[in-house]
């Protein structure tokens, strides 16, 4: 898969280069390519936002450098996401989706939003993270190459571990526990020490809806 990311602040995505995005980039599993919107304006002063028509608080990123950038990269195929708190919310289920496409251009906002024309005439989904307001698409933008690149094929080295993961079935996931069996007098549940894989699938089914259930009820109504 290919990812172009559009943003005025081409410095904040070095942690695209750690851990296991930066190494799926460094094995080839996923391109990773940051323009810098600037570096098209036409102004003198490679301005890119200005006041909004109609007047309001705040600046709007304006229509010329966006046009030219997105331009730029778009291909036949390219899926062009405008992150922004006004989109649909980022779900498990549209990371799934978003893992299919050949390539992806994530558009990153600023100040009071974009240029409606760019939206009308370029982007085919708006996508939020979240039900607060950031002060830019940056984050947004690593948050859906994070989970997209760690569904792409060969990019995690258990991928049987989506099928108990947390969101999968609609469910959180059950609670984890690793060496030693006893710390500081605290216990590992006595069923995961058995060996009997049954009580074990069983125990951790029973977990996972009581805890779905105590903490997100609308995941079992979806269900
Ligand atoms: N830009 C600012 N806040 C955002 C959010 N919550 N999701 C996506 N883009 C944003």
């Amino acid at each position: 898969m290919k990812i172009d990311i559009l943003t005025l602040f081409p410095n904040s995505f070095a942690p695209l280069n750690e851990s296991i995005v930066g190494r799926a980039k460094d094995n080839g599993k996923i391109e990773i390519s940051i323009t810098d919107i600037r570096t098209f304006s036409k102004d003198k002063h490679k301005k890119c936002d200005d006041t909004p028509y109609g007047g309001g608080e705040g600046m709007v990123m304006t229509v010329q450098p966006l046009w030219d950038a997105v331009s730029s990269v778009k291909k036949r195929n390219s899926h062009i996401i405008y992150l922004t708190p006004k989109g649909e919310t980022l779900t498990q289920q549209k990371v799934e989706e978003l893992k299919e496409k050949k390539h992806l251009v994530l558009i990153c906002g600023h100040y009071e939003g974009i240029d409606q024309r760019i939206i009308d005439h370029f982007v085919d989904e708006e996508i939020s993270i979240g039900d607060y307001v950031l002060t830019g698409g940056e984050l947004p933008a690593m948050v859906l190459v994070d989970a997209v690149a760690r569904l792409l094929p060969n990019v995690l080295h258990n991928e049987e571990s989506f099928k108990n993961e947390t969101f999968a079935n609609s469910l959180l996931e059950y609670p984890q526990y690793s060496k030693p069996a006893e710390f500081k007098g605290m216990k590992v549940p006595d069923v995961l020490l058995s060996g009997n894989h049954q009580e074990i699938d069983k125990w951790r089914k029973e977990q996972s809806e009581k805890l779905t259930a105590e903490r997100r009820p609308d995941l079992l109504k979806t269900k």
